[in-house]
């Protein structure tokens, strides 16, 4: 561990970094490597590597389960899930599909290959979720789809999304990657709307190496999805739809992700304590920081870490990064720039979205998941709390062109 006395020590100004190693946002979990093994030699010893195999259909089979619905399909990216139950789910012959822009960088990428035209919503201040209120504006006779997008902590609004959708009869697809173990009064997260998606990457709660699935309780759209993931085939050589691909989870990742599973109440628990070191240690930073807390009325999965930067706080978020990110601690902006300030290559509409503008600029992802200890977080607060200590003279050497 690298002792600051002064900004001369700050990684940015040519001092040695906090960690050796980076600690990321990114979940990187490692379940248990016998569990992987073990589930690794049921398809070994069978042979079979995918085409929906003894892995895949037991993590299909555990997941629904899981997420308490009747069906669950995986597919090879959390990315085709969606796209392939956008494609499904749109009103056919209607163009645009309804999603926030203070999202996934990529998420209007997957609606492109539909294609739907993204029509971007506002979000709530306060949650930073799209609420039934900011996704009614933007319905008309062209509306294929909503996407009802869940932010990084805590839920959109599942119950006023759904009562929308319901009133307008078009149909509600949730992105709930951020959201694998979150719950609502109405119940667990999995079975709202029409379906649901999720990540398999190894960033996620879950990991898989790589992958998806959606859940939903409605059967023929299941069967559908899990003909279209897999060429369309229905039996060997008989193609029954159009528009198959292969989009298939292999046997290796479900085996990863069947061991990321067992584990999940262990990694919640992990989640917590690291949460709460946060909690407890902000605090003691400055008043110009806000942790975005877990609702903790239903359950959650205490993932990821965001903080909004308030006025008081002494740096630009840009200078804070690029400190932080110098030691080797690598925050991140949250979701920034929002989708509607991308050069997008595809059709899209245009939007005004002010509080999405706002929001975009003030909150910051600071490092969590499996390889980040408690005693990590102590450091990242400690360096936290020096930047606010220094503000000036960091502040002062930047604009002199100290960082270069
Ligand atoms: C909210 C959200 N949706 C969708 C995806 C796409 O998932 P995948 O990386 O598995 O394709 C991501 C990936 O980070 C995401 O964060």
């Amino acid at each position: 561990m690298t002792i600051k006395r002064t900004v001369e020590d700050l990684a940015l100004f040519g001092g040695s970094p906090v960690f050796v190693v980076p600690r990321s946002t990114s979940n990187l979990l490692q379940p248990d490597i016998e569990l992987f093994l073990e589930y690794s030699k049921v398809f070994h010893i069978q042979g079979q590597y995918t085409n929906n195999g003894p892995n895949v259909r037991l993590l299909e089979k555990r997941l629904a389960t899981f997420h308490g619905v009747s069906h669950c399909v995986t597919f090879n990216s959390g990315f085709w899930a969606l796209a392939l139950a956008m494609s499904v789910l749109a009103i056919e012959g209607r163009s645009e599909i309804v999603m926030p822009a203070l999202t996934y960088r990529r998420m209007a990428d997957i609606a492109a290959w539909i294609p739907l035209k993204p029509r971007f919503c506002e979000v709530d201040p306060i949650t930073l979720a799209m609420t039934r209120a900011t996704v009614e504006p933007c319905i008309n006779e062209e509306t294929a789809l909503i996407l009802g997008v869940h932010p990084i902590v805590n839920g959109c609004d599942i119950e006023g999304l759904e009562q929308l959708a319901h009133e307008r009869e078009i149909p509600l697809l949730f992105d709930s990657v951020e959201s694998v173990y979150e719950g609502v009064a109405t119940g667990k997260v999995g079975g709202f709307g029409n379906a649901e998606g999720f990540s398999l990457h190894a960033c996620k709660l879950l990991n898989g190496f790589g992958g998806g699935y959606i859940t939903t309780n409605d059967g023929a759209l299941a069967q559908r999805l899990a003909l279209l993931r897999g060429f369309g085939f229905s039996g060997l050589d008989n193609v029954t739809i159009a528009g198959g691909m292969n989009a298939k989870l292999n046997e290796v990742h479900a085996a990863m992700a069947l061991a990321s599973l067992e584990g999940v109440e262990a990694q919640i628990e992990r989640n917590r304590e690291r949460y709460h070191t946060y909690q407890r240690r902000l605090v003691q930073v400055s008043s110009g920081m806000r942790l975005v807390e877990f609702d903790t009325r239903y359950p959650t999965g205490y993932k990821n870490i965001v903080v909004e930067l308030l006025p008081s706080w002494p740096l630009t978020r840009e200078v804070t990064i690029a400190a932080l990110n110098a030691e080797n601690i690598l925050a991140r902006p949250y979701y920034s720039p929002p989708l509607h300030r991308k050069d997008l290559w595809f059709p899209h509409l245009p939007a005004r979205l002010p509080v999405t503008d706002r929001l975009a600029q003030t909150f910051m992802n600071l490092p969590c998941g499996h390889q980040v200890s408690s005693a990590d977080i102590e450091e990242i607060v400690n360096m936290l709390e020096f930047l606010v200590v220094h503000a000036d003279e960091i502040r002062e050497r930047v604009q002199s062109g100290g960082d270069e």
